[in-house]
């Protein structure tokens, strides 16, 4: 496997992170490397806001090094229309998904850069379990063609995850057509995720500790319920107030 291979392979969660700084050099390799990201029409319909903050590090960032807010932002280009007395008013479905591709891309560039340097990465979508109103007014976002999509926290690893959390592999790539999953191929899911080799699902240790027979138990029934639904109206609220959604 050649270098940049096994970078995306090693890249793993870090969720403890040592005290150890993150250089200025090394801060700016990254926030370089991840602008090389594609992006649509040559826009980068992104921002990137650095946190450096203790406090907001703690609370949002898993208390990592340093934090990255990665936002779907309109707001450059449309202040450059407005500038050259151009109209462009992105307020449309398909301006917040190509403007979320851009985000994300820049996001992943981001994680698999610190990697390379030996720096570790969490992403956490902390942001949107907080009210977001309280977001926008941290980070002083604009209300309108602004989005955070998620944060990246980084920071030299505390204690190294022991494994690699798995990848499920079954159904996953799909040659030429879509296809739905057959029976056999969903019997050979739940076995991905029964297999601790691949740690993918849960350990003996985990399903104990919240008494479920297996992951499917627990995502099905426990993580995944009940979704505070004043998070989810708060997302729809804020997503129509930026005027990428129509109410
Ligand atoms: C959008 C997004 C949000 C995530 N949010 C959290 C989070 O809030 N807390 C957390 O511990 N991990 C979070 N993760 C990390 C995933 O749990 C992790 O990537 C996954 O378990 C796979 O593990 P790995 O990254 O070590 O391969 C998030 C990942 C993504 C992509």
């Amino acid at each position: 496997m050649n270098e940049t291979l096994k970078t995306i392979h090693n890249l793993k969660s870090i969720r403890e992170f040592s005290d150890k700084e993150i250089s200025k050099e090394d801060l700016e390799k990254i926030l370089n490397a991840s602008i090389q990201a594609a992006c649509a029409s040559a826009r980068q319909n992104y921002s990137i806001i650095v946190v450096e903050d203790e406090e907001i590090l703690k609370k949002l960032f898993y208390r990592a090094n340093k934090g990255l807010l990665f936002c779907i932002d309109y707001t450059r280009i449309i202040d450059t229309a407005k500038y050259l007395k151009y109209e462009f008013c992105p307020d449309n479905i398909q301006e917040f998904i190509t403007g979320s591709t851009d985000t994300i891309l820049a996001a992943q560039t981001a994680a698999i850069a610190a990697k390379a340097l030996g720096i570790g990465s969490l992403f956490t979508n902390s942001v949107h379990r907080a009210p977001l109103p309280e977001i926008y007014e941290l980070f002083n976002l604009p209300q309108e063609f602004c989005f955070p999509s998620v944060a990246l926290c980084l920071g030299y690893a505390k204690k190294e995850p022991a494994e690699k959390r798995g990848r499920l592999t079954t159904g996953v790539i799909h040659y030429h057509k879509h296809k739905r999953v057959s029976s056999e191929e969903i019997d050979s899911i739940i076995e991905e995720y029964a297999d601790e080799k691949k740690n993918l699902g849960m350990t003996a240790e985990q399903l104990t500790k919240y008494g479920v027979k297996d992951y499917f138990e627990f995502f099905f029934t426990k993580w995944t319920r009940p979704r505070n639904p004043e998070r989810i109206e708060d997302l729809y609220n804020t997503l129509t107030k930026a005027k990428f959604f129509r109410s």
